[in-house]
């Protein structure tokens, strides 16, 4: 059996450590998806406060670790609601949104984490809980299309303009 210096032991270990290293930062080079960590607004709606289930819905982005890296609880104003959703301001149902958000308080909170955006979309369900998968949020807990719970960014850009609706970047921590 080959017996070998101390010196010789120390440096075959720093190699195997070199050759460690260099392997883990090509991982994560070639594969830039372990490092898409991103941010999205997700709304807790009044019919959630209302039933007092806040806790029960933040555990459902904990659980598929989404951080929750901001949260207020606020009354939306008639105005606040209606700039928020403008994009739906030609919908039939604008007026019914609006109503129902400002009919009691909500839960503005910035979620973060990998995929951040579309990791939202699927923890919540689709927007009418008839057509959500089982075990998503609006599944589990949404009364109708109209109260549904809970409200997610849809696209990364959207994320962007509603965190910085709402928050401040400085009430933001990450
Ligand atoms: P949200 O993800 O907050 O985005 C817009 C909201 O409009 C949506 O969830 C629903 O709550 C609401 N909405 C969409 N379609 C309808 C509808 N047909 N009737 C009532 N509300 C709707």
């Amino acid at each position: 059996m080959a017996v070998y210096s101390k010196i010789e032991v120390y440096a075959r270990i720093n190699f195997l450590i070199f050759i460690f290293l260099q392997y883990s930062r090509l991982t994560i080079e070639i594969n830039p998806s372990t490092m898409a960590v991103t941010r999205t607004l997700s709304i807790i709606k009044p019919d959630a406060t209302k039933r007092n289930i806040t806790g029960k819905i933040n555990s459902y982005f904990e659980a598929q670790n989404l951080r929750i890296i901001a949260q207020k609880r606020m009354k939306l104003t008639q105005e606040q609601a209606g700039k928020f959703y403008e994009v739906h301001k030609s919908r039939p149902f604008f007026g019914e949104l609006v109503e129902t958000m400002t009919s009691g308080p909500v839960i503005v909170q910035v979620l973060e984490g990998e995929n951040a955006v579309t990791k939202n979309r699927e923890i919540m369900g689709a927007t009418n809980p008839k057509d959500a998968a089982n075990g998503t949020i609006r599944k589990d807990f949404a009364l109708s299309i109209g109260e549904n719970s809970v409200h997610g960014s849809d696209s990364e850009e959207n994320a962007q303009k509603e965190i910085a609706f709402f928050f401040a970047e400085s009430e933001i921590v990450g």
